[in-house]
């Protein structure tokens, strides 16, 4: 009874999602010690993937980041077809079958899978699987008990899940509240976002970067220059370049940032949300350089991780694209730029990071492509 207590109160605090979620595998195993991992992979049906959000896992707890089209397996697309559960007691039958995420978890040498799908407001948004390392371990007792608990799981993802998205509604509606302009496209944004999640997974042995981690740079990317709504028009709109008085106001847009964010945030009642810093760092510090350079004058050491991610998927889009002030780079000479400036204004490792993703970055481009009215 006593580990009933314990389990219960972890999830009223305010823990991160993932050590929720390993309270729960630990309070699990006591009762079913052949469940070695549970996951939560979230699905984004603008690229059709499903990616690993939240895992924890017993044995070699490895940092897995994975993403794979749902549309490449079939088995999983049928879950969520039926809006039913899966049971799969021997993974081995899935080991000659084309399904990236199949062979995935093969790899991982699970043996045998339960995996649900998880539903907000009749809207698929992702699966949970518990794996196991031994076969025929899922059966009807057992089910039943996941089920449960699953339910539990899957409630607390999708008020995580629900808590983002408010987030992000309440800051892109401010906006177009108070702009009836639009700063920036939403093409650039769903580009941008793109590539700081590419950049991301590149560098998440690097800066120690789990799959929920990703998710939220991903999802907080496109807030980077929500302080632009604090910014004239006759500045924002210039169709020549700034002069230093008015480049100086247009700087002001990351500190507005984090001004606005901390605002909503409190006005939320969401002032300590696991998350709020991450969203923060990325308004306040999209401009840093690593010399010391940029904005606030902050040196490589004192940017956090997500600012550095944001700021190159920022700027390789800003060259990239059109402007009122500029006609768009190349990708050759943006990469160029970026790489002269690698080590010096970017973070080198960011840097290669987007230039290895160079097929994933001009397939971005192809689907979140615009007319040039950048
Ligand atoms: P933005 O257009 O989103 O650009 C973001 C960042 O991309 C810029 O930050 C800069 O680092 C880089 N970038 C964009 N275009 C170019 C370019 O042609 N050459 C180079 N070398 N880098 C470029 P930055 O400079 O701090 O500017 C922040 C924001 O200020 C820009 O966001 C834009 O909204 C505005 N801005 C900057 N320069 C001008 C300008 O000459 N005219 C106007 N109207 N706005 C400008
Ligand atoms: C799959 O069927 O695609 C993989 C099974 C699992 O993830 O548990
Ligand atoms: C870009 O503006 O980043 C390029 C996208 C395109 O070519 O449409
Ligand atoms: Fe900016
Ligand atoms: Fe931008």
């Amino acid at each position: 009874m006593l580990d009933h207590q314990d389990v219960l109160s972890a999830l009223n605090g305010k823990l991160p999602l993932p050590a929720k979620l390993e309270y729960l595998h630990a309070f699990l195993k006591l009762r079913y010690g052949f469940i070695d991992r549970i996951a939560i992979a979230l699905y984004d049906a603008k690229t059709d993937l499903l990616k690993t959000f939240v895992q924890h896992s017993t044995g070699e707890n490895r940092l897995v980041i994975y993403s794979a089209k749902l549309s490449g397996s079939i088995s999983l697309q049928e879950i969520v077809k039926t809006g039913r559960p899966r049971v799969v007691n021997d993974l081995d039958i899935y080991a000659h079958v084309e399904a990236e995420h199949a062979r995935q978890i093969a790899a991982m040498k699970y043996e045998s899978s339960y995996t649900l799908p998880i539903f907000m407001n009749g809207e698929f948004v992702g699966f949970l699987f518990f794996n196991s390392r031994r076969k025929n371990v899922f059966e009807e007792r057992v089910l039943h008990y996941l089920d449960m608990l699953g339910h539990l799981v899957a409630l607390l993802v999708i008020h995580e899940m629900a808590l983002n998205r408010s987030l992000y509604a309440i800051v892109k509606t401010a906006a177009n509240i108070t702009l009836h302009r639009d700063v920036e496209t939403g093409a650039h944004l769903d580009r941008m976002s793109n590539y700081a999640r590419l950049i991301a997974k590149e560098v998440a042995g690097k800066f120690q970067l789990n799959d929920e981690l990703v998710e939220h740079i991903f999802l907080f990317a496109p807030l980077h220059d929500i302080g632009k709504i604090g910014i004239p028009d006759s500045i924002l709109l210039k169709p020549e370049k700034l002069t230093g008085e008015e480049f100086a106001i247009m700087q002001t847009h990351a500190a507005k940032g984090g001004e606005i964010i901390n605002m909503m945030l409190s006005n939320l009642g969401e002032a300590d949300y696991p998350h709020a810093a991450v969203l923060r760092n990325i308004a306040l510090y999209h401009h840093e350089a690593l010399d010391g350079s940029g904005y606030y004058g902050l040196k490589d050491k004192d940017i956090p991780f997500e600012a550095k991610i944001v700021s190159v998927a920022d700027v390789f889009d800003a060259l990239t694209s059109a402007r009122s002030y500029k006609q768009a780079w190349s990708n050759d000479a943006a990469f160029a730029f970026l790489q002269s400036m690698a080590g010096i204004r970017f973070d080198a490792d960011c840097v290669a990071a987007l230039a290895r993703c160079r097929a994933q970055v001009e397939e971005i481009q192809q689907r979140f492509g615009e007319n040039r009215l950048g």
